[in-house]
């Protein structure tokens, strides 16, 4: 399994993470290509079941990154998609699944730097986790 490539979903926010994913890309520092960003206007516009079906759908791991805590555009997003993080967390657990393939994150726009080592460290942690169960699952019934 040591040359698996995770899939690995970013919902970042416009104003901070997303800027900080920009940054990182303007200063040439690189962060693993298996990150695949969706810019959201908030992380509170990201739902429990837009986690749950990018797994579905065949992201080993997935992570929200937002405003830092008190710093969101729209008062509390990041408050609420913590707490979305939380839940999915729990679920996977309940299901068997690592709760690990889910994850909140904070950046301010200047952190393009801790963007990048924070997406490098995610996916070292989804590799050494393996390819989700739903993939898994998929692979076996082809
Ligand atoms: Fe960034 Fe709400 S605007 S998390």
């Amino acid at each position: 399994m040591s040359n698996f490539e995770p899939e690995i979903v970013a919902f970042c926010c416009h104003y901070c993470a997303y800027t900080a994913a920009d940054m990182a890309g303007t200063r040439r520092i690189s962060y693993p290509s298996n990150v695949k960003i969706i810019r959201v206007p908030c992380t509170g516009k990201v739902d429990a079941i837009h986690l749950m079906k990018a797994l579905e759908k065949g992201a080993d791991g997935v992570y929200v990154a937002g405003c830092l805590e008190g710093d969101c555009h729209f008062k509390n997003g990041n408050i609420r998609a913590a707490a979305h993080v939380e839940k999915i967390k729990k679920t996977l657990e309940d299901l068997g699944w690592e709760p690990e393939r889910v994850a909140m994150m904070n950046f301010s726009a200047a952190m393009g730097e801790k963007f990048a080592q924070a997406a490098e460290e995610f996916t070292e942690k989804i590799k050494a986790l393996g390819p989700s169960p739903a993939s898994q699952a998929t692979s076996q019934a082809v």
